[in-house]
């Protein structure tokens, strides 16, 4: 049973929000209602209250007998705040965080997990700004639940109904049972591309931009773990529910790595640690008047997944496989038996737009007894979603872990 904020915005299937309300509260969910002033020209806020048996949030502020901030409250509250239905506009606002109202000033100050139900005419849902902002809040890990097919308000037949009540308290369901699916577990990432000093200002580097680990870091916050990344080289904000330790070199990540492992029980080891440094980094700047061309040998560095997977005690490890091209996919396979890992994230590096540097992701999902899934390209937040999925379905399957 949770605490359900259930946001109203303005449109024709405001009505099918009663619904919704008395299917929530079947299942054992607490409900409470806001509204914004649009909706209430749809549904008038006392069938909201009678149903909920509370009262609808409607204002910004208290009145002027007992002042407050309603929006504070409302969030404070909340285990999961669902928009149903959510108008292009309050889409929008969601989406750019104008909190110019009860609901998007709401979003704003609330922390845990967000479901929005569009509901809206054909034309307006496909107009590219919807689309961009649908697609913005969906980037941040916001569930958005796909409107169904149908006749529309205006006599229109297309996309944009407002999703079944059964299926979006559905998917409310299921977000609450994966928010508590790593509760007190402790998840170790690592992060970015190290760099490995040439002289004092120069490095051997790679284009890693930490992405996928933090979009990884994020899930796992969210769905309850205690969550320590060991960040190389990443230029992206920080959480403050999160452990960071900073480790730029492969020598220095592999330290930090190593006295977290002992403590944690599932290690995503995201970061792409230079298999090569220079042996020797040179003091101060190298001089370019000194020589025509310049050699700077190279050594191994140690292989720090392939080490921890050999001092494991029940960890669950997902490695990731960066490959090029052909015959990756094989590689990967292999590589998750010869590095001792449960699950090994496979993406080929060839593909344009995918990977390194850019916000999307087509990955593979290699598991025990060689057990492939394939996915389409999408986000890293939404791939960090499935990798999530797979851990919690290893635990689940291994209760050694
Ligand atoms: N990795 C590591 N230590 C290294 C290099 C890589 O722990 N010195 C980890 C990466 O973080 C990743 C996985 O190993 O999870 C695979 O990385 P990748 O660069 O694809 O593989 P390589 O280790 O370079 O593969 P190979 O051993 O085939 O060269």
């Amino acid at each position: 049973m949770a605490e359900i904020l259930l946001a109203v915005s303005g449109g024709i299937a405001a009505y099918k929000s009663l619904d919704v309300l008395r299917i929530l509260q079947r299942r054992g969910h607490r409900v409470r209602v806001a509204m914004s002033r649009n909706a209430t020209r749809f549904v008038g806020p006392a069938s909201f209250a009678a149903l909920s048996g509370r009262e609808v949030g409607l204002r910004l502020f208290g009145g002027d007998d007992q002042p407050g901030y309603d929006h504070l409250d409302l969030a404070r509250e909340a285990d999961l705040m669902l928009v149903c239905p959510a108008s292009a506009n309050t889409v929008a606002r969601l989406a750019t965080g104008f909190g110019d109202g009860l609901i998007p000033l709401t979003f704003l100050a609330f922390t845990g997990p967000v479901l929005v139900a569009p509901a809206m005419n054909t034309r307006m849902l496909e107009n590219a700004a919807t689309i961009e902002n649908i697609t913005r809040l969906a980037a941040r890990g916001i569930e958005i639940i796909p409107t169904a097919t149908g006749l529309l308000a205006d006599g229109d037949t297309g996309a944009g109904r407002l999703a079944d009540p059964v299926d979006i308290c559905d998917a409310v369901d299921r977000a609450l049972a994966s928010r508590a699916s790593l509760a007190g577990v402790r998840v170790l990432v690592t992060a970015g591309g190290t760099r490995e000093p040439i002289d004092a200002v120069r490095f051997v580097g790679n284009r890693s931009s930490g992405r996928m680990a933090w979009a990884i870091a994020d899930e796992a916050r969210r769905r309850g773990a205690e969550v320590t990344v060991v960040v190389a080289t990443v230029d992206l904000t920080r959480r403050g529910d999160v452990r960071y330790v900073d480790a730029p070199t492969a020598q220095t990540m592999h330290e930090a790595a190593r006295d977290a492992f002992e403590t944690t029980d599932v290690l995503v080891m995201a970061a792409a640690v230079a298999d090569y440094r220079p042996s020797a980094a040179t003091d101060g700047k190298i001089d370019k008047s000194q020589s025509e061309s310049l050699a700077i040998p190279l050594e191994r560095t140690a292989d720090i997944l392939s080490d921890l997977a050999s001092r494991r005690r029940g960890q669950v490890l997902i490695g990731f496989a960066a490959e090029h091209g052909e015959a990756g996919l094989a590689r990967a396979r292999e590589k998750r038996t010869r590095k001792g890992v449960d699950i090994v994230v496979y993406n080929d590096v060839s593909v344009a737009g995918i990977g390194f540097e850019s916000a999307d992701n087509a990955i593979t999902l290699i598991g025990p007894g060689d057990r492939e899934t394939a996915l389409a390209r999408m986000s890293k937040v939404a791939c960090a979603v499935h990798i999530l999925d797979a851990i919690v379905e290893l635990r689940a399957s291994t209760p050694a872990a």
